[in-house]
């Protein structure tokens, strides 16, 4: 992604909250948009950059095809995972995820995993995951936070793979793109609302400006700034 600015990123999970919203930021940005999901969006305005392909995540032939490119798009430069089941299925997206990473390391590609918050520290309690911090993480939401854990330690174990994995914070829901947020690394943020949140559309422009301007941290997180970071 670094030498070139108009790029093809690949979004596995396209119909999702967060992932409508990347492929929105990425066509917005310029890039081209390979819209990778079981059931692609096809009722929507017709972007010319944006390239629906039908993938099942369970389908690592599928994955490779979709990302190497083929005779109706062209390869994927960098790939971003927005996968999501209810109920949760850790199995999956850890199968779906290491796939991704297999095929992306054989190509050459950067990974941008979005996952959950439950993979931060706990602010002021270091030692304490968020997803064992009962003040962000109720039991019944646990096993969601534990596959978001089991998904990190695929990205991390997996060396070969150029990743990050970027952990929202505590709240992400529809919102307003306001192009404003803080960046952080393995601690859960707050703002200055003492609240730990950000709106998915401020949530993508996040992962596309991590995907232009690569940093080195593989697990980085962000939380909704009211001033633009200096
Ligand atoms: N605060 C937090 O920590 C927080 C809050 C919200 C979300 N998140 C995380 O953000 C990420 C995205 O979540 P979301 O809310 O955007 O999820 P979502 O709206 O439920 O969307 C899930 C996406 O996954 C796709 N998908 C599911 N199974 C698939 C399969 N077998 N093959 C291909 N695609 C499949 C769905 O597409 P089709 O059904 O069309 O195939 C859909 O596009 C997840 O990691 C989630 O845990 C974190």
């Amino acid at each position: 992604m670094k030498t070139k600015t108009k790029t093809t990123i690949a979004v596995l999970g396209a119909t999702g909250m967060v992932g409508s919203r990347v492929v929105t930021e990425a066509g917005a940005r310029g890039h081209q948009v390979l819209a990778l999901s079981r059931k692609p969006a096809r009722d929507t305005p017709r972007d010319p950059r944006v390239t629906p392909v039908a993938v099942d995540a369970n389908d690592s032939h599928a994955i490779r095809e979709a990302l190497a490119g083929a005779a109706s798009h062209s390869p994927a430069d960098a790939v971003v995972v927005a996968l999501r089941t209810v109920p949760v299925d850790e199995e999956f997206l850890v199968g779906a995820t290491r796939t991704v990473l297999d095929v992306a390391a054989r190509l050459g590609i950067r990974v941008l995993v979005v996952g959950g918050a439950g993979a931060l520290r706990s602010p002021g309690d270091r030692d304490l995951l968020v997803a064992d911090n009962p003040a962000y993480v109720p039991a019944g939401i646990r096993s969601v936070a534990a596959a978001g854990i089991a998904q990190l330690r695929a990205c991390q174990s997996h060396t070969d793979a150029d990743c990050v994995y970027l952990s929202p914070p505590a709240l992400l829901e529809p919102g307003e793109r306001t192009g404003r947020y803080r960046l952080g690394t393995d601690t859960l943020l707050t703002g200055a609302d003492g609240l730990s949140r950000i709106s998915a559309e401020d949530l993508a422009v996040a992962v596309v400006d991590a995907l232009e301007t690569p940093g080195t941290d593989p697990l980085i997180t962000v939380v909704h700034a009211e001033h633009p970071s200096a």
